[in-house]
């Protein structure tokens, strides 16, 4: 993060803790590896990761597309003017209307089983999700290329799939997979990417290879895209790619406040975000680095608890800090995906502000919620509906 420490103590004073704050320049720099590691590949932006309008602009200006899993995510994509082949419809189930307003919007849609052939609007642009059905390094929660993973169809079903939507006057442009996220292990890739190159016998040539996302943040990206070439190559198909986490992680920081201490069985540094505003460590175990940004000299180990009556409601655990005080300032790392974009209502907490620094200035990109913004879809609601007898 190239953002200056001074600047981060402004912004929590100035727009209040918890807090969002994303630089642009690493936005700019994970982009920039992206395209120098994959080349010409197109990419489309896994918006689940962080769907914040702003940013989904800067993205969109620079030229990357959009993968959209829901009718939220597809209004968001049209909001900001991508269209056609700027989109990718995904999802294991989708809806109708996710199916009419892909269709609308002439999106190319990611067949998740053989019975969306029947489902897509006529003439789809389709590409066919494969689960390759491996063993892959991440946490259970976040694999969806293991053989249990209720996403993509079968090697062996997958040619059926293509000539099904040929049958039905579709246009198949070829394979999809993806395997998880925040995959530590390159080799991962390669497993996945070798079985759907067995497919190539079947198949014949493909106009698109669809090698999906998943990159840790350490990742060795040039040998991935590598991989994924190589598969692509062999079907003589294009490459297309879906990174989420890898182009925001880093980008974003969640700022919070220390409420207070509590020594009992270990120390708790009491702050004032936590499984509402980032439910990353709760949800997955994932480890987000926390900086301290007070001196001090004498360090301690401390357990970082939010506010919610929820025993698993810890941000981080074991982390070194010079003694906390109320007011101290934390900053949360490689936040910037699955961080404001899972953060929740939950206890009518309101989603935090989230606010972006350009080098020189902040922008607020989303005010902080109201409690009323929170309970908004319950007020006013008297309609009741009779059963009839
Ligand atoms: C189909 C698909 N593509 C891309 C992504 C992005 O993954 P990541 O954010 O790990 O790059 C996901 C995330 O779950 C996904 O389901």
């Amino acid at each position: 993060m190239t953002i200056p420490t001074a600047a981060l103590h402004d912004a929590a004073e100035h727009f209040g803790t918890p807090l969002y704050v994303y630089d642009s320049a690493e936005l700019d720099a994970a982009l920039a590896r992206v395209r120098f590691a994959f080349g010409t590949a197109r990419v489309y932006y896994a918006m689940k990761a962080n769907p914040n309008l702003s940013l989904l602009r800067r993205l969109n200006a620079a030229g990357v597309g959009f993968e959209c899993v829901s009718s939220g995510e597809l209004a968001r994509a049209e909001a900001v003017g991508a269209s056609g082949r700027q989109i990718l419809v995904n999802g294991p189930a989708k809806s109708g209307a996710e199916y009419a307003t892909g269709g609308r919007l002439g999106a190319t849609f990611v067949v998740d089983r053989e019975e969306e052939v029947g489902l897509l609007p006529p003439q789809s642009r389709a590409l066919v999700r494969v689960n390759p059905a491996l063993a892959v390094s991440t946490h259970d929660h976040l694999a969806t290329g293991a053989v249990d993973s209720k996403f993509g169809v079968t090697l062996e079903q997958a040619p059926r799939v293509l000539d099904a939507l040929r049958t039905a006057g579709h246009t198949p442009l070829g394979l999809h997979v993806h395997i998880g996220s925040a995959i530590r292990d390159a080799d991962d890739f390669t497993a996945a990417f070798g079985r759907l190159s067995e497919l190539r016998e079947q198949t014949g040539p493909l106009a698109v290879l669809d090698a999906g996302g998943g990159w840790g943040l350490d990742a060795d990206l040039g040998g991935i895209a590598r991989e994924a070439w190589a598969a692509a190559s062999a079907f003589g198909a294009e490459l297309w790619v879906e990174p989420g986490r890898y182009l925001v992680a880093r980008a974003g920081t969640l700022l919070t406040r220390v409420v207070g201490t509590k020594r009992t069985g270990r120390n708790f540094c009491l702050v004032d975000a936590g499984m509402t505003e980032l439910l990353r460590p709760m949800l997955y175990g994932a480890v987000h680095p926390v900086t301290p940004l007070w001196d001090g000299l004498e360090m301690e180990s401390w357990d970082i608890a939010g506010p919610a009556c929820e025993s698993g409601d810890l941000l981080a655990r074991s982390v070194s800090l010079p003694q906390p005080t109320p007011g101290g300032l934390l900053a949360v790392g490689e936040a910037g995906a699955y961080g404001a974009a899972m953060s929740s209502g939950y206890l009518t907490r309101s989603r935090p502000a989230e606010v972006l620094w350009d080098g020189a200035a902040w922008t607020l990109i989303r005010r902080r919620e109201t409690p009323q913004d929170v309970w908004a879809a319950e007020e006013g609601v008297h309609l009741s509906v009779h059963q009839s007898v």
